[in-house]
């Protein structure tokens, strides 16, 4: 589905030990990972984004805290995805508008289907409407 949704990630475990939560190509991962990140130290409340990306496909997962995502894909449809769950990993294809609003001392983890390269950046809203994918 080439549209921003949820992809719900295995747990293993139990209460007494805790959990693990497993993503992995061929079970639940739409592409290759070549790159990974992860937020550290956002202070609470800021909103980061304001971009899009032509090629690069992403997984993002709110390991803890609250991150606030606002999507708006290519035919302009926009959603809102409250990200609190650590099991939920949120698909980003390319060419999606995407804002993210950081709470309660949120640590966010991106998986992604490509090296970092600027060009492949849309930063401008103006620039997103008239890119043609
Ligand atoms: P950016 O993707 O713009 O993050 P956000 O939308 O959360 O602000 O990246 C912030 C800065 O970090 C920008 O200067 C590019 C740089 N960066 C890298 O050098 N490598 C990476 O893998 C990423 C994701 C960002």
């Amino acid at each position: 589905m080439n549209k921003p949704h949820l992809i719900k990630l295995n747990k293993i475990g139990n209460s007494d030990l805790g959990y693990l939560v497993v993503i992995e190509e061929s079970l639940n991962l739409p592409f290759k990972i070549k790159r990974n990140y992860w937020t550290i130290s956002i202070p609470n409340n800021i909103k980061r984004g304001f971009h899009a990306h032509k090629k690069t496909q992403q997984i993002l997962v709110c390991l803890n805290g609250e991150i606030i995502v606002e999507t708006i894909d290519k035919d302009l449809n926009k959603e809102i995805f409250e990200l609190t769950d650590p099991t939920l990993g949120l698909y980003l294809p390319p060419c999606v508008w995407h804002t993210m609003e950081y709470k309660n001392d949120a640590i966010q983890l991106v998986m992604a289907s490509d090296l970092y390269f600027e060009n492949d950046y849309i930063r401008n809203y103006e620039d997103f409407l008239n890119f043609k994918y």
